[in-house]
């Protein structure tokens, strides 16, 4: 234990460039980061795969997750000790340099008993540098489990595991680059937080704890902040798109987590015009891409016309795109391979149930 917060504190001296941290002598460069090895930032007690933080490590979730092909994550978040970030309730709460945003990507062993026992793959942190903004690094775990290492160059993994029907089954799981991080993560050339934004984590709900409550109020209280912040209920949520919330919230939520830090101004697809953020709770339709000829025809449209004609799944190339399995064509792009089954019901659901208004026709 006591090692474990000695380290935890020198990773903290080590991304913060503090000069009353430098008796660490050696120890206390900025340029230690990325450390070779998961286990000396000292973010976790314990044994390191049950993943239990240590002080200061705050854990989060998303109400919208990204599909990431059977994953399941866990996040924390870490700033330089008495420090705080500035509440924005948008997309941009801004964070001290030295904060560090960690997402631990596992799979279930048994996909009958889903959040039984698992095999921890993969962790990614962003860590918020002074000059260069957040920097992406990659942490790939030992089969053992027993650390994980730093890893630049991406890799794939053979994931074994039961289906749902009982038998044995395994699967290969892309781990990006780290120069890919920046196809989803960054907006007009800058690199941003996608999931840790103020309607990703405002949301009444089990906390992880065993506890009920506001997950931002418990932000808040964790005192993350550097002063406090407007009642949750004046600030913007997303919903849970497999909640009991109206269909239109809930593809809104869905749409955003999954596709629109690419389909948005300033994204990697801004090009094709559309825009999925849910933040406009009355978006032109063509936006969503309801009666919205796509950009470039060819393979991506399977002879389609349209990105949504209502009340035709069928016929909506979103539909097509996200039920592809052909890299040229589905959506979204790699690393993310296996088509989600329950995005695509819900999206589906939601072109049904609009009015056929037949698009092109006059
Ligand atoms: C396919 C798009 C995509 C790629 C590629 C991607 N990310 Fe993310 N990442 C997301 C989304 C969306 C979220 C927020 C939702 C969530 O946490 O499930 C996120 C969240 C995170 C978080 C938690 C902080 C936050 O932004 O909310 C970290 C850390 C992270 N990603 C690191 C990385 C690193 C490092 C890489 C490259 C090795 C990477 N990501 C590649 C889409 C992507
Ligand atoms: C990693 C970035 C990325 C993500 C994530 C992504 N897309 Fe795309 N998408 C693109 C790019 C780039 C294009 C333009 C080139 C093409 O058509 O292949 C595109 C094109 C499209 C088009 C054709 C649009 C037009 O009008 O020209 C549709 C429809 C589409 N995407 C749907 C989706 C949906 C639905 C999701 C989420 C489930 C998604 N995309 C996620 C990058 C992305």
């Amino acid at each position: 234990m006591m090692r474990q917060r000695f380290m935890f504190e020198r990773a903290l001296c080590a991304v913060l460039w503090v000069a009353a941290c430098s008796q660490g002598a050696g120890d206390g460069k900025p340029g230690d980061i990325p450390y070779e090895r998961l286990s000396d930032y000292g973010f976790f007690v314990g044994d390191l795969r049950d993943l239990e933080p240590a002080a200061g490590v705050v854990p989060y979730r998303v109400v919208s997750p990204l599909w990431a092909d059977h994953a399941g994550k866990a996040r924390f978040v870490v700033l330089p000790e008495g420090e705080k970030a500035t509440f924005d309730p948008g997309e941009t709460w801004s964070f001290p340099p030295g904060t560090i945003v960690i997402k631990n990507f596992f799979f279930d062993l048994d996909r009958r008993d889903p959040g039984g026992e698992a095999r921890i793959v993969e962790t990614r942190l962003l860590v918020r540098d002074e000059t260069e903004g957040w920097v992406p690094y990659t942490y790939i775990w030992a089969e053992d489990e027993s650390d994980a290492y730093f890893h630049a160059a991406g890799d794939r993994i053979e994931v074994h595991f039961v289906d749902e029907n009982g038998a044995e089954a395994e699967q290969e799981y892309i781990v990006p680059n780290t120069d890919e991080c920046d196809s989803c993560h960054a907006r007009d050339d800058e690199t941003h937080l996608l999931g840790l934004v103020t309607p990703q984590v405002n949301f009444e709900g089990e906390l992880g704890d065993g506890t009920v409550g506001n997950q931002l109020e418990r932000l808040a209280d964790a005192g993350i902040f550097d002063g406090p912040i407007p009642a949750t209920d004046t600030l913007p949520r997303f919903v849970d798109p497999f909640g009991t919330a109206p269909l239109t919230d809930r593809v809104r939520s869905y749409l955003h987590a999954n596709c629109s830090h690419c389909h948005r101004p300033g994204g990697d697809a801004a090009q094709a015009g559309l825009d999925f953020t849910a933040f406009d709770p009355d978006p032109l339709p063509a936006k969503l891409g309801v009666c919205k000829e796509p950009v470039a025809a060819g393979p991506g449209t399977g002879g389609r016309e349209y990105d949504v004609v209502p009340g035709l799944p069928d016929e909506s190339i979103l539909v097509y795109r996200m039920e592809s399995t052909d890299p040229e064509t589905r959506m979204p792009e790699l690393p993310i391979r296996i088509p989600h089954a329950d995005g695509i019901a819900l999206v589906r659901e939601w072109i049904t149930s609009m009015e056929p208004v037949g698009c092109g026709t006059p």
